[in-house]
């Protein structure tokens, strides 16, 4: 069974070897986790724990006129199991609750996978960055408004 819960500084240890494998060319330090969990007022971040363990995590930031997701990750053995729609759907009700009207998020074009989860919830493609990630690929800038 799995639950949503908040991402706290205690779960950094066990989301880093998810994030350096999902993420191989860019991954996230715990540095850059620490910073993210440590802007409270503006950051919503989410772990999915299954039996114990942390399968799943998902971060929101809450700009003065917009929000916008900033990771989003399942385990590998967990995923197309609807875990990644459960972190997001988490993150759009903290979004609204939070009186957001616009959430935007960038994918890189070739990430279908994600891309589908996204349009599913009602995000749709409104530009691309040229060349924004490593190795020159393109990111998706998807806006669900
Ligand atoms: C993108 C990502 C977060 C999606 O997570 P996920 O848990 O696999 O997402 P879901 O299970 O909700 O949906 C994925 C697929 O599984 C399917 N699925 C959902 N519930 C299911 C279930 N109970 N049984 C079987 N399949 C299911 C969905 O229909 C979907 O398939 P589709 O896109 O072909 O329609 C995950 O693939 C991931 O971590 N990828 C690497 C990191 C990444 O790309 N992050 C996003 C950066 S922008």
């Amino acid at each position: 069974m799995v639950s949503l819960e908040r991402f706290r500084w205690w779960h950094v240890e066990e989301v880093l070897p998810i994030e350096r494998h999902l993420f191989g060319v860019e991954p996230w330090t715990a540095h850059h986790f620490w910073s993210e969990l440590g802007q409270v007022t503006t950051r919503h971040y989410v772990v999915a724990v299954d039996e114990g363990a942390v399968v799943g995590y998902a971060g929101l930031c809450d700009y003065p006129d917009e929000a916008f997701v900033q990771t989003m990750a399942v385990a590998p053995a967990h995923q197309g199991q609807g875990l990644g729609a459960a972190l997001l759907l988490d993150l759009l009700q903290e979004a609204e609750r939070r009186g957001q009207r616009k959430t935007l998020l960038e994918v890189r074009a070739d990430n279908e996978v994600a891309q589908r989860l996204y349009a599913r919830h009602g995000f749709r493609q409104t530009s691309v960055r040229r060349g924004y990630y490593p190795g020159g690929v393109d990111a998706w800038v998807m806006e669900r408004t």
